[in-house]
């Protein structure tokens, strides 16, 4: 088993920076955030516990997160490959990641911190668009879809997140400074993290991920 990590604060580039590794890594894209979003809509018990937290910006508790990805993990294979997007987030999960691996006789080999000024973040999150059908990620400005509101992909309409409204955004910004910035040093005193400048365009920063992991 294996586990990397894509840390950054909310508009960094996680999730578009992981659908793009995934496809030539073979590690599996885990996001608490779209699992979290995927019960919301279905109003399993999970997503009714963490529609008010998400609706805030503030985090989800760590009992309903650890919940989730215990029982995702529990899924996978001995030999399967971890990338996780928006987990850990607290000091409490990163710990309980290090004892499901140290269980599972591995550890978290990698983490690649995404950075970008607070500016690059509003910008990136208030041009967010994204397919109600399969999901796929759009900027108005970045990363256009080729006809305005419509998936390029499948043809499905494009949205955007409650929580990418300006408000909600301030506050998901001082939260990750708040309770997910220590991180950065828990995972720097491991010399596992990888400092990566996100304002670079997709496609550089999805080059580096790679040949870093070429040479792990
Ligand atoms: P989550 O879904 O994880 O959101 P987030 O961390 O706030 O991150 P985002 O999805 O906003 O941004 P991203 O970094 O993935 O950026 P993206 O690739 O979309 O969490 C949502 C909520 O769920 C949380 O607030 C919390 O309530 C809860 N939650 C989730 N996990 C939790 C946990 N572990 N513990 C507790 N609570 C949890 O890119 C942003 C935009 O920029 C896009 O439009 C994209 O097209 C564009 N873009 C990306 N990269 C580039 C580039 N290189 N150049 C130009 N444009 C780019």
């Amino acid at each position: 088993m294996d586990a990397i990590i894509l840390l950054g604060a909310p508009g960094a580039g996680k999730g578009t920076i992981a659908d793009l590794v995934k496809e030539k890594s073979g590690y599996l894209h885990v996001s608490t955030g779209d699992m979290l979003r995927a019960a919301v809509k279905a109003q399993t018990a999970v997503g009714l516990k963490a529609k008010s937290f998400m609706e805030a910006g503030e985090l989800v508790p760590d009992e309903v997160i650890i919940g989730i990805v215990r029982e995702r993990m529990a899924q996978g294979g001995q030999d399967e490959k971890y990338m996780f997007d928006g987990f850990p987030r607290t000091l409490e999960q990163a710990r309980l990641l290090d004892a499901v691996m140290e269980e599972a006789g591995s550890r978290v080999s990698r983490v690649f911190l995404l950075e970008a000024s607070k500016e690059l973040l509003v910008s990136r999150i208030s041009g967010r668009r994204i397919c109600r059908n399969c999901g796929a990620v759009y900027h108005v400005q970045n990363i256009p879809p080729k006809v305005e509101g419509v998936c390029d992909s499948c043809g499905g309409e494009l949205y955007q997140r409650k929580d990418d409204s300006e408000e909600t955004v301030l506050n998901r910004l001082e939260v990750y400074k708040k309770q997910t910035a220590a991180l950065i040093d828990y995972y720097d005193a491991k010399s596992i993290l990888l400092r990566l400048d996100a304002s670079q365009p997709k496609e550089v920063t999805q080059a580096r991920i790679l040949e870093v992991l070429s040479r792990s």
